[in-house]
């Protein structure tokens, strides 16, 4: 009788003390859904100039930058894919009342001298930029002694002298309207380097410290710079990749077919923007236990990264 009352007061405290945490978590949970949406809202006509528009990542960011009524500009190299995404928006989202249609503009990011002059076009088309997102990029399969300087130049020209080239055109416009934001899609390769990755990883660190300084000098005139760091997405990056010699590499990697779905990873960006983060990292436990370990244990990522490359070249 007496341990029967016990265990009915324990019952009883316990589950006030479940409650105590329970409905201020859904409280907290309503507030955080209710403040996303109402950031959300604020997307409405929005200038948001995306490249590598044409596939993967860049194409689902079009359509999440779309649907919340965004005016989207599509860049990449090929002028055929973009009219594609752009019927695309226009057919699937036909219940948006967008203001303005997708404009497309074809870009190589390698040209860099031509960045400026596409910036000015862009402008005297829209008046002005809210939102560039720098996703555009080319990824790299092949050791560091296979691989010509000339390629690592090349992915070091598109992922970032390209990123970099069109932010510095963009910048003085939103320096002077003390408004705007810069999207950087790095990689969990922008944190980590993988053994046959050189030229990528290290281009995607050279972005993440690029963007880094700039979020500082940025932070006084008024603008944000997120750095989204996602982890393997179902994409062609992996079939678009260079291999040592140049060629594309035409594979659908294994761990990138089983990625994250891009509409998923494109969604996490646009959360990330509108709740101005300066980084998100978007991927599953491993990859950030890997970037942990880079970190405070780096012996142990080395061991790990070592045993890694033994795998995959024993092949060779
Ligand atoms: N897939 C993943 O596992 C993964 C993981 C982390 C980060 N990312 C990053 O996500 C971004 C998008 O890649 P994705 O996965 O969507 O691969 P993707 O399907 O191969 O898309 C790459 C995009 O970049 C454009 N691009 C390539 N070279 C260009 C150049 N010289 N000038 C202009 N545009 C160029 C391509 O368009 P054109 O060919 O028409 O020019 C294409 O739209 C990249 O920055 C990538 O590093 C991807
Ligand atoms: C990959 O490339 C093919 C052929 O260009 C294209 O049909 C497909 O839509 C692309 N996939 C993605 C996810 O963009
Ligand atoms: C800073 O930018 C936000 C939009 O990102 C804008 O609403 C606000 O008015 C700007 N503040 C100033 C001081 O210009």
């Amino acid at each position: 009788m007496n341990s029967a009352k016990k265990l009915y007061q324990s019952l009883n405290i316990a589950g006030s003390l479940a409650l105590a945490v329970f409905i201020p978590w859904i409280v907290f949970k309503v507030f955080r859904a209710v403040r996303l949406q109402k950031n959300l809202n604020e997307l409405v006509g929005k200038i948001v100039v995306i490249t590598g528009a044409s596939s993967g990542l860049g194409k689902a960011l079009a359509h999440e930058f779309y649907k919340h009524r965004c005016q989207v500009v599509l860049c990449a190299r090929r002028r055929q894919e973009l009219e594609r995404v752009r019927s695309d928006l226009l057919n699937t989202h036909c219940t948006v009342e967008t203001a303005q249609p997708p404009i497309i503009i074809p870009i190589d990011l390698s040209e860099l001298d031509s960045l400026p002059e596409q910036v000015k076009k862009i402008l005297s088309i829209t008046g002005h930029i809210d939102i560039l997102v720098n996703n555009g990029g080319v990824s790299h399969r092949g050791t560091v002694i296979s691989t010509t300087l000339d390629v690592d130049m090349k992915i070091m020209m598109v992922n970032y002298f390209g990123a970099a080239a069109l932010t510095k055109a963009v910048l003085s416009d939103m320096i002077k309207r003390k408004q705007g934001h810069i999207v950087f899609v790095s990689s969990i390769q922008g944190l980590i380097a993988l053994p046959e990755r050189s030229a990528y990883s290290a281009s995607k660190h050279a972005m993440q410290a690029f963007a880094d300084s700039l979020r500082a000098e940025a932070s006084l005139h008024n603008i944000s710079v997120t750095v989204a760091s996602p982890g393997y997405i179902k994409t062609n990056l992996s079939i678009n990749a260079l291999t040592g010699s140049g060629a594309s590499y035409g594979q659908m990697d294994a761990t990138t077919e089983k990625g994250y779905k891009p509409e998923y990873v494109a969604e996490q960006i646009i959360k990330a923007v509108v709740e101005k983060k300066n980084e998100i990292v978007i991927s599953t436990i491993i990859p950030k236990l890997a970037v942990f370990l880079r970190k405070y244990w780096p012996n142990i990522y080395f061991i790990l990264m070592n045993q890694r490359a033994k795998k995959s070249l024993a092949s060779y």
